[in-house]
């Protein structure tokens, strides 16, 4: 079996070596398939083996995002609720475990012979991440009527998060990407599984279409109203909250245990090791701030106010 899994993987690179390419961001080279950006070997692979071979269980709960929009945040929150009465807070896995091995990119993650390559394995109900595009879902997806929680970040947000975690990830052999370039890139929709403009109108729109499907959130809005937000988020996934545990403070505790600051000063996340991805956990805790960039000293009135203009674009469009 191993050596199809090869045969198949060795077809993919031989499509991928076929696409159209453009400068990386934390890769040699982004590849444009079925019209969107990926970096090779980081994501596109699993998406190609993701469309031909994922099965999706009607107990499946799927988060996705644009990278940089609070994937972080939102898996642990999906975690903690959908595991509320499994764990104890006060051992809970969130605290000694990465939230990336807790809730699997299926992209990243299931992928070749990593330790959790098999989605089959996992036990029901299943929380898979990923950044796939919406035309880009499997059919199995596009089909279930299984959860799909989107979550979107404003444009600049997003792009400062980039730049630094591009930063932070880059093999050093690789020329650095400038913040002028990545910003142009970036407008022009040339961006990990981007363009990003693409990416969150995709899913608005698949939003207002299947309501019942697709729940459209917003970083910003997370961060002013949590605990609405999380109570949401808990009905959509059909594990809605009750008096009870609204009464006796498990929303609260959710809450808390997956807050930037909890997460970002536990012990697994400051110095513990993603081996998916070859990196330390702390690169997905930053700031955790909205509109950073007005305050970034690298932006400048003219430059800004065109990402301003883009982005007023497809934020006009999803009501920002
Ligand atoms: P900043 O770089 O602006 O700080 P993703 O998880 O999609 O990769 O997004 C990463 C962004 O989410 C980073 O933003 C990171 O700091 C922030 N983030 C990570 N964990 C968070 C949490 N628990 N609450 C709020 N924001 C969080």
């Amino acid at each position: 079996e191993e050596e199809e899994i090869e045969r198949i993987y060795n077809s993919y690179g031989n499509i991928i070596a076929t696409l159209p390419r453009n400068r990386g961001w934390a890769t040699q080279h982004l590849c444009q398939y079925q019209g969107f950006w990926f970096q090779p070997m980081v994501g596109l692979e699993g998406i190609m083996w993701m469309q031909q071979h994922f099965i999706s269980r009607p107990t499946d709960v799927y988060l996705i995002s644009s990278p940089k929009s609070g994937t972080t945040w939102l898996k642990a929150l999906l975690f903690s609720i959908m595991n509320r009465t499994r764990f104890d807070f006060s051992t809970h896995p969130l605290l000694t475990t990465s939230v990336h091995e807790c809730v699997p990119f299926m992209d990243f993650d299931l992928f070749k012979t990593t330790p959790i390559a098999d989605p089959e394995v996992l036990p029901s109900p299943r929380i898979f991440a990923t950044h796939i595009p919406f035309t880009l879902l499997p059919d199995s997806i596009q089909k279930s009527s299984c959860p799909i929680v989107y979550i979107c970040r404003n444009p600049k947000d997003v792009l400062v998060s980039l730049c630094q975690f591009v930063m932070k990830v880059k093999p050093k052999d690789l020329p650095p990407l400038s913040l002028e370039d990545a910003f142009e890139m970036f407008c022009e929709g040339i961006s990990p599984c981007g363009s990003y403009w693409d990416h969150v109108l995709g899913y608005w729109k698949a939003s207002l279409e299947f309501p019942s499907k697709i729940l459209f959130l917003k970083y910003e809005d997370m961060k002013e109203e949590p605990l609405l937000n999380i109570k949401r988020v808990a009905e959509f996934v059909g594990r809605p909250f009750s008096l009870e545990e609204e009464e006796n403070g498990t929303v609260q505790e959710i809450l808390k245990l997956c807050s930037f600051e909890k997460m970002k000063n536990l012990e697994v996340n400051k110095n513990g090791f993603y081996r998916v991805r070859n990196t330390k956990n702390d690169v997905f805790f930053r700031e955790g701030k909205v509109r950073e960039l007005e305050n970034h000293p690298n932006f400048n009135a003219g430059r800004g106010s065109v990402l301003t203009t883009k982005g007023t674009v497809v934020m006009g469009a999803c009501i920002m």
